[in-house]
């Protein structure tokens, strides 16, 4: 068979294992071809590709990143976009294309599913918002980075008896803040999925510092993160051709906040795109070379219009329509977790 490939959305670590994966089942199980798109549906619109074989992927499963490119490129969004990715397909001869990305790219290859073309979808993020799968591949590695981060502002907030707020990533979702501040050991952990009260966030801040000379204080916020309606006022971002609007900036508002109502030196970090970067943990390795391998062999069954999950231990291949059907939200008896610790 001939295999296409893409790797679509933000990028996150795992990518370039999956896609090793995808090589090494295709070409030694089942003697496939595999071509891969440059930086994500715009390779696919524009043509832009190149052969993918072993050699090529030789040396890639520490590393971050993809070595494909990746984009936000909507197909929707570009005149003639759909019949431009069909063309591509046609011309290449593809018999399937398979989709790594999160809920917009997977979002794509639904619609591209219900038009006809042969699609299996891989689920990855650090946002780890995706329904259809327990967890994502990137997720593990953000949560690991974030956790190290809060680790060495422990230290530098004890010796100046400092609140630090840490903002990380996640989008609606709140798995990243609620994972990495429960294994940080956050005062307070702040996610979308339930707004936040700042005198709350306060009060567990002073009760903290209460009858201690130097304490570590650390808010985590998700930055999607927001406050009960008319508490603290929030800017609004921009938005991309997916239509999210661009997250950021609650860290800052919400540190200002805590310094104006409690007096404490408050700063805030904002990881950013340092998420997003680096070498997969070996758990992340392993889950992407699964999802990889399976992948090809769903594409050999003729499992199309699924996405590959992982249900528990096992893999499972669910139909696209399922999996970005609606976003994975915290569980909440691991949110109460966290309150149990707050303060
Ligand atoms: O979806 C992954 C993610 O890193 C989100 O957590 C974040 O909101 C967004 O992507 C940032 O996107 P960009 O890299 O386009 O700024």
């Amino acid at each position: 068979m001939r295999i296409g490939m893409l790797t679509g959305g933000g990028d996150c670590p795992g990518l370039n294992a999956v896609m090793r994966a995808i090589v090494r089942a295709g070409t030694v199980r089942h003697g496939d071809e595999l071509i891969g798109f440059h930086n994500g549906w715009r390779g696919m619109i524009e043509g832009d590709h190149e052969v993918l074989d072993r050699e090529r992927l030789r040396g890639v499963l520490p590393v971050g990143g993809t070595i494909l490119g990746s984009s936000r490129t909507n197909p929707s969004k570009v005149d003639g976009g759909f019949e431009a990715v069909e063309a591509t397909f046609a011309s290449l001869g593809l018999d399937a294309l398979i989709a790594i990305g999160g809920e917009d790219t997977l979002g794509v290859a639904r619609h591209l599913h219900e038009r006809g073309v042969a699609v299996v979808g891989v689920p990855k993020t650090i946002d780890n918002d995706l329904s259809g799968t327990d967890v994502t591949f990137g997720f593990h590695t953000a949560v690991q980075t974030c956790t190290d981060a809060i680790d060495r502002l422990h230290t530098t907030s004890e010796s100046h008896d400092r609140v630090m707020v840490v903002e990380v990533m996640g989008r609606h979702a709140g798995h990243i803040a609620l994972w990495s501040g429960i294994a940080g050991g956050a005062t307070v952990v702040l996610v979308p999925e339930h707004p936040f009260d700042i005198a709350d966030v306060c009060a567990a801040i002073r009760r903290r510092h209460e009858g201690h000379k130097r304490t570590a204080s650390i808010v985590v916020v998700a930055e999607g993160a927001v406050p009960v309606e008319g508490t603290l006022s929030v800017a609004d971002g921009e938005v991309d051709a997916f239509g999210h609007a661009r997250l950021g900036g609650i860290g800052a508002t919400l540190a200002a906040a805590i310094k104006e109502r409690t007096g404490f030196d408050t700063r805030e970090t904002v990881l950013g795109h340092v998420q997003r970067g680096g070498t997969p943990t070996a758990f992340d390795r392993v889950l992407a070379t699964r999802f990889g391998v399976e992948a090809v062999e769903a594409v050999h069954d003729g499992d199309l219009g699924t996405m590959i999950a992982l249900r528990g231990e096992r893999l499972a291949r669910i139909p696209l329509a399922e999996a970005v059907g609606q976003l994975k939200l915290v569980d909440p008896a691991l949110l109460e977790i966290a309150h149990l610790f707050e303060g």
